[in-house]
């Protein structure tokens, strides 16, 4: 269910902004931090992973909202310092991190470096001592097993993320001697996009058990344990949403127990998360620019795609592509089947197929919902060269225009016409 209102917002932004764009709720944003908060009766710090949604305006307005941020490359990493936040307050996670990146982050002061490797953590000791400074790490683990339910997995099986469990008493061991570095913690993200509320306990109630044991066996007294949500979104009509209720009730006890040990009474826990804190907030409006009734099919064919949101044509891990959920915005009565398809030249480009939607014609708009995360992010808005989406964010009563990406491949641009002409 859509909240009430919902649609005179998107009405308004796709008539006063135009489409394709991007359409993200502040104030839901805001509850779904309260509602995190509240079922896990503070228990967890929040971290938002700034993967899921990078857009500047957003991590600013999440700067003194929610307690720590996650980039997972030095761009993510300027990006957050561009819109306000504290380094301090940022971890950088990510297995490829290049020897430029983890120079200019501890140049840039952040506040934890998570360690993936032997590597990483030798380049980090190397930069700390030559600008003498001792660097906080985490040290991120890959756990053997994953429970069933989680739609992407990046442990319990050989995985780049981290150091496996196997290894990790010896490479502790190591990392814990260099000098320049200071173990501060452990990071576990072991999956993600989970629905089953028992699966999410379990692995929560592993990782818990992964900390203690590494922890008693080095004799670390962590400040920090920041562990990965694999909270996951409903993003199809068919999918159940999580009930928060269910995983604080399973996992509370556990963490009371946890953070009664000696050792763990001053620890902070985090919890790192994306799409379940945007997700849900996000609407994307696509207009059908055509109708085309082909083989008995009826195609709408509209201005944003695959181009503009992957994870909706399933091309995004979806084993089997399912339709996001979506409505026609304004409504309209009886509903027809109907294939929605994007402005790309191939077949891949579908947002929907067999779709239940009211009639629909030329300039209808549609909004894909659960769509602020991985949305314009995670998509490939350079093939074909159409101007990219706009971003908006509705707040204190009023839309904002929040694009990152100005238009630059707009054909009515003068400056695009006088480049062209001089190519000729
Ligand atoms: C290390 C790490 N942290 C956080 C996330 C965010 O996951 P989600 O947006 O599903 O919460 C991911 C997703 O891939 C990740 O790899």
């Amino acid at each position: 269910m859509i909240p009430p209102g919902t649609d005179d917002w998107l009405d308004q932004a796709a008539e006063q902004f135009g489409t394709p764009s991007f359409v993200y709720f502040a104030d839901r944003i805001a509850q779904r931090i309260d509602e995190l908060r509240d079922a896990f009766e503070g228990r967890f710090a929040l971290s938002y992973a700034v993967k899921s949604n990078p857009n500047p305006a957003l991590l600013a307005w999440l700067n003194g909202r929610i307690d720590l941020l996650d980039v997972s490359s030095i761009g993510e990493f300027h990006l957050a310092i561009e819109a306000g936040w504290n380094p301090i307050l940022i971890s950088f996670t990510g297995p490829a991190k290049r020897d430029f990146e983890i120079r200019d982050a501890i140049h840039g002061n952040v506040g934890l470096l998570v360690i993936e490797s032997l590597r990483e953590a030798r380049l980090a000791n190397a930069v700390a001592r030559s600008i003498g400074c001792v660097q906080r790490v985490l040290v991120r683990i890959a756990p053997d097993s994953i429970p069933k339910g989680f739609g992407d997995q990046m442990a319990g099986r050989p995985s780049p993320f981290g150091i496996d469990l196997d290894d990790a008493a010896e490479a502790l061991g190591l990392i814990m001697a260099m000098p320049n570095l200071n173990l501060a913690g452990l990071h576990i993200y072991s999956g993600t996009q989970c629905l089953k509320p028992e699966a999410i306990v379990e692995n929560y109630r592993g990782f818990l058990q992964i900390f203690t044991m590494l922890c008693e066996a080095h004799e670390i007294t962590p400040d920090k344990l920041i562990l990965g949500s694999g909270l996951g979104v409903a993003y199809h009509d068919q999918d159940i949403p999580l009930n928060l209720t269910d995983i604080a009730s399973g996992i509370l006890p556990d963490i009371e127990r946890f953070c009664a040990q000696p050792r763990f009474a001053n620890t902070q826990l985090a919890l790192e998360l994306g799409r379940y804190l945007v997700a849900e907030a996000g609407f994307f409006l696509t207009r059908v620019v055509s109708i085309k009734q082909s083989r008995g099919v009826r195609i709408a064919i509209c201005d944003g795609g695959m181009n503009n949101h992957l994870p909706a044509s399933g091309h995004f891990g979806m084993v089997i592509r399912r339709n996001y959920s979506m409505h026609k915005v304004g409504g309209g009565t009886g509903l027809e089947k109907v294939d929605l398809s994007g402005p790309l030249c191939t077949s891949i480009d579908r947002l929907g197929s067999g779709v239940d939607l009211p009639h629909l014609e030329e300039g209808d708009v549609i909004a894909i919902h659960n769509s602020g995360a991985y949305g314009l992010t995670a998509s490939p808005i350079h093939f074909i060269s159409h101007a990219p989406p706009a971003e908006l964010m509705v707040m204190d009563g009023e839309i904002r225009d929040i694009s990152r990406f100005l238009p630059d491949v707009q054909p009515t641009q003068p400056v695009l016409y006088d480049a062209l002409k001089c190519r000729v």
